[in-house]
């Protein structure tokens, strides 16, 4: 789906879980909600906050999962995805706050792989993420899938592009002080998801939109596996869509 912009394009992925969420009320069970960082979903999760507040969405059967985290990375560091979860949307809903799960920066570099397990069963404890909201890097990534992430892909610990760390380098003053790794869900964790809305705003991201779109299948371009997935939509702006 191609919006003017991405107020726009935001307001309609909002409705949609907005809508999902009432749904899952209405029938009595948890609303399992995978969730992404990066600039793109913030006006997604602005007008979720909108809604709460004006039209009193509860977010008390929400459940939420986040696809990445830097690693190492302390929870109350300036650029951790836990403080960004916790100042974009967290804070600003009633969300109870052991139903929100954000990967462990701390974790001991040995208890990763057990982490990464205990991650994934969490999800599955849930009956699986409901809807999968993503973003997606330059180079085509989704979470911190980068290109050569194979799409049976679980979560794990990953090591950055360069070109990753470079766009990250912003937020943490340096390159030097960019981490070099970081976990993410996996390419089949993203793709076992019942739905998943990827967004893309701005010029910037074109290329790798037709890539992840109109080409063909390939770790390349990590996007692209989501042609596989039965029920996913890109909602993009037209200016991500000037290459299509
Ligand atoms: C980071 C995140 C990704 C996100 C990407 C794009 O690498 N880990 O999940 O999709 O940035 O960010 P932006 O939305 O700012 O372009």
């Amino acid at each position: 789906h191609i919006y003017a912009d991405a107020k726009d394009a935001s307001r309609a992925v909002a409705r949609e879980i907005a809508d999902l969420i009432r749904e899952k009320q209405g029938a009595g069970k948890p609303c399992v909600l995978g969730l992404a960082t990066g600039s793109s979903p913030k006006t997604v999760y602005a007008e979720l906050i909108r809604i709460h507040r004006e039209e009193g969405l509860s977010f008390r059967n929400v459940v939420t999962f986040n696809l990445d985290e830097y690693y190492p990375m302390e929870p109350d560091s300036l650029q951790s995805y836990v403080r960004f979860m916790k100042e974009q949307l967290f804070d600003h809903v009633d969300i109870p706050e052991g139903n929100y799960n954000i990967p462990d920066g701390t974790v001991r570099v040995d208890k990763v792989a057990d982490f990464c397990r205990a991650y994934e069963a969490r999800i599955e404890s849930y009956g699986g993420l409901d809807f999968q909201l993503l973003g997606i890097g330059g180079n085509g990534h989704i979470g911190f899938n980068e290109p050569g992430s194979l799409i049976n892909s679980h979560t794990r610990l990953m090591m950055l592009d360069h070109s990753t760390r470079a766009a990250a380098s912003m937020d943490f003053g340096s390159l030097a002080r960019t981490p070099r790794k970081a976990i993410t869900m996996g390419v089949a964790s993203i793709l076992a998801a019942k739905r998943v809305v990827l967004l893309a705003w701005g010029e910037r991201k074109a290329p790798v939109i037709r890539g992840a779109v109109e080409g063909t299948v390939t770790e390349h371009n990590p996007a692209s596996y989501l042609q596989t997935h039965p029920n996913a939509l890109f909602v993009i702006d037209e200016a991500a869509a000037s290459e299509l």
